[in-house]
């Protein structure tokens, strides 16, 4: 694994800080405090090939590979997590599509994702009553005629409310997980609503809402992948998507860590600036150290993504280490700025706020340690 970015990482990585520091930095307080979702931003995006950063250029991608996107995203999310979290689902679904769909879907619909016509994807698992036990899933899908009918609630929604494309799971037979089918729904198709959008702690710009799917009739070639596979598609987007999240957590912690250190040197206390203090010198110093880790470890899981090997364990300790090392970095970061640390004038509450939820989506941090353990136990199985 290289250390350094090659070119075509650099030019990701530049691209995403420039736009970081340009578009979304500036906005990133008032997206927070008016809930705004930002549509602009997401359009400027898929300009600048962020929104299908590891989809093939044929379907409007970069073409550039697991580490750019985990790179770029590690800039973004160090401005703004909110936008961060819409682009990195629309990645999410236009790679799923790629990878999963018939030659007529990845041209009808990739396209659409990373152009910015659809201005986001959205990723429609989670339900009320199923979140980390996923195969749990009630929404069901009806074979009628040349028709699939879905009935059924979804909850949490990523860019529910503007999402022009959706995967959607749903039950084909009652078979556990192997009766799950994966969907493509389309904005505006007749019976499926958006519910009122989630009042968040954090990740106040992203969109979050109930989806509900009464009668909502789609053609039979929305079915993405094989009819049964479905529980599989959401597993093999999850090990994707968490290395996405594990980046965002490193963004965000980074800049918790830079923000603590600009306040460090220009903050005085009993007539030095804190900086000098040794109990805050050790604050950051443990920042960097447990951030460099968090960092190393997701563009590991990043690199063997995109060397075809098999990364499901490696993205959940990413996943796991880098979101609760994030955690921790704002938390300290908060502690560093004192009073000013609680206060909105200063960006390290957003941060804090922004933070919680990444133990959480994607997998909680209890589910990254079950697949962990459990891939241990089958590599041990299997030489043993
Ligand atoms: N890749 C491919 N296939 C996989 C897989 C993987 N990583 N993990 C499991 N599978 C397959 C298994 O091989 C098995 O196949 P067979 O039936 O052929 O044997 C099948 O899937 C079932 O596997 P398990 O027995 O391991 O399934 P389980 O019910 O015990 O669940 C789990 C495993 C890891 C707990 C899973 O349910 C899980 O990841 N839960 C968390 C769900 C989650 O992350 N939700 C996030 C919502 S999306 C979100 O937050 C997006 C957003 O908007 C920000």
């Amino acid at each position: 694994m290289e250390l350094q970015p090659n070119d075509t990482q650099k030019l990701i990585q530049d691209t995403a800080r420039g736009f970081a520091r340009d578009r979304l930095a500036p906005n990133a307080r008032m997206l927070d405090r008016e809930e705004r979702f930002p549509i602009e931003a997401l359009r400027e995006m898929a300009g600048l090939g962020l929104m299908g950063i590891n989809v093939p250029e044929e379907f409007g991608g970069a073409g550039a590979g697991v580490v750019s996107y985990a790179l770029a995203v590690m800039e973004l999310a160090a401005a703004c997590a909110s936008t961060t979290v819409a682009m990195c689902v629309t990645n999410m679904c236009a790679e799923l599509i790629c990878q999963f769909g018939t030659d007529a879907q990845r041209k009808r619909f990739v396209p659409r994702l990373t152009s910015g016509e659809a201005v986001a994807g959205a990723f429609a698992l989670s339900e009320p009553h199923s979140g980390s036990d996923a195969s749990a899933l009630r929404t069901t899908a009806k074979r009628v005629g040349d028709r699939w009918v879905l009935n059924g609630t979804k909850q949490w929604i990523t860019s529910g409310a503007h999402a022009g494309v959706m995967v959607v799971w749903a039950r084909t037979a009652d078979t556990g997980g192997r009766g799950i089918s994966c969907f493509i729904v389309e904005k505006g198709t007749p019976g499926l609503t958006a519910g009122r959008h989630e009042e968040k702690m954090g990740l106040r710009g992203s969109n979050t809402v109930p989806l509900t799917f009464e009668n909502c009739e789609i053609p039979v070639d929305h079915l993405l992948g094989n009819e049964g596979d479905g529980f599989k598609l959401a597993m093999t987007a999850l090990d994707g998507g968490r290395v996405g999240i594990a980046s965002q957590a490193c963004g965000v912690g980074r800049a918790a860590l830079d923000a603590s250190v600009k306040y460090m040197k220009e903050r005085q206390a009993f007539g030095q600036p804190i900086s000098e203090f040794q109990a805050l010198r050790w604050f950051v110093a443990d920042m960097q150290t447990q951030l460099s880790a968090a960092e190393m470890l997701t563009l590991r899981a990043a690199w063997m993504k995109e060397n075809k090997l098999p990364f499901t364990r490696e993205a959940s300790m990413a996943k796991v280490f880098a979101s609760e090392m994030s955690n921790r970095a704002c938390d300290k970061a908060v502690q560093v700025h004192g009073g000013y640390g609680y206060i909105d004038e200063f960006p390290v509450e957003r941060l804090m706020r922004d933070a919680r939820v990444q133990t959480i989506y994607e997998g909680t941090s209890e589910i990254q340690r079950v697949v962990i353990a459990r891939d241990l136990y089958r590599a041990h199985d299997a030489r043993s």
